[in-house]
């Protein structure tokens, strides 16, 4: 389900945000059949973040179609009451925000124990440094590269200094989770990303503005 090491970074992840909801699973279809690794799949609450995207109606029709990992990045509130269903709903990596958990080590482990790698996301305003006593426990770390809430949104360049000051951190104490960047990824800044040592890139507007996506996808696989 997830990469061994081995595994060829950096990994894809089209953000079906920017998907054609109208032709769904034309665009799932696509994706299944590109290069890319992973379906992000962003989940938003109108209260957490200034926006209201979809939820598990829309989650089933992806469930059906999609032929790889579901990586689901939950910007709600109070994420714990809805993370068994999501996991029912085929999430293989459930991210949650720093930011939405008061009790974040009991929700990480609440993920694990359904059977899903367990993933924190950080805002752009929150250092690396807040998770020094998290980190042990979780499987993935997602930077923001933009303020959460909608697609598009241009890139903030202060992230390249977050993964190299999560590296850091990750070698201090001598763990390792897997560095996840999302928000205004394009072919241009991708590759300072992958150098710095991000390991999943998502991109939404990049792939499906683009009138070829399977083909930016296999850019982005192969830079
Ligand atoms: C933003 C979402 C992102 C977004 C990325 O709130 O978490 O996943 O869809 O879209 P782009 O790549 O267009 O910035
Ligand atoms: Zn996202």
């Amino acid at each position: 389900m997830l990469p061994d090491p081995e595994n060829h970074y950096p990994l894809i992840a089209p953000s079906m945000l920017s998907a054609d909801f109208g032709n769904l699973q034309r665009d799932i279809e696509m994706v299944n059949a590109s290069e890319a690794d992973w379906f992000h799949i962003d989940v938003m609450d109108g209260v957490f973040v200034p926006n209201i995207s979809f939820g598990f109606p829309v989650l089933k029709h992806i469930q059906k179609h999609a032929r790889k990992p579901l990586d689901v990045h939950l910007m709600i509130i109070d994420p714990d009451r809805y993370l068994e269903r999501f996991r029912e709903h085929g999430a293989d990596v459930i991210s949650v925000h720093y930011e939405a958990c008061t009790h974040l080590h009991r929700t990480i482990h609440a993920i694990k124990k359904l059977g899903a790698k367990a993933g924190v996301v950080l805002n752009p305003h929150s250092p690396v440094s807040l998770l020094e006593e998290i980190i042990d426990d979780t499987d993935l770390v997602m930077l923001m590269s933009v303020n959460p809430g909608f697609g598009g949104q241009s890139f903030i360049d202060g992230t390249l200094g977050k993964i190299t000051a999560l590296r850091e951190l990750m070698a201090r104490k001598n763990t390792d989770a897997i560095i996840e960047v999302d928000g205004g990824v394009t072919l241009e800044n991708a590759p300072r990303l992958v150098k710095a040592g991000a390991q999943v890139l998502v991109a939404g507007y990049t792939v499906f503005g683009s009138p070829d996506p399977a083909n930016v996808i296999s850019a982005l696989k192969n830079l």
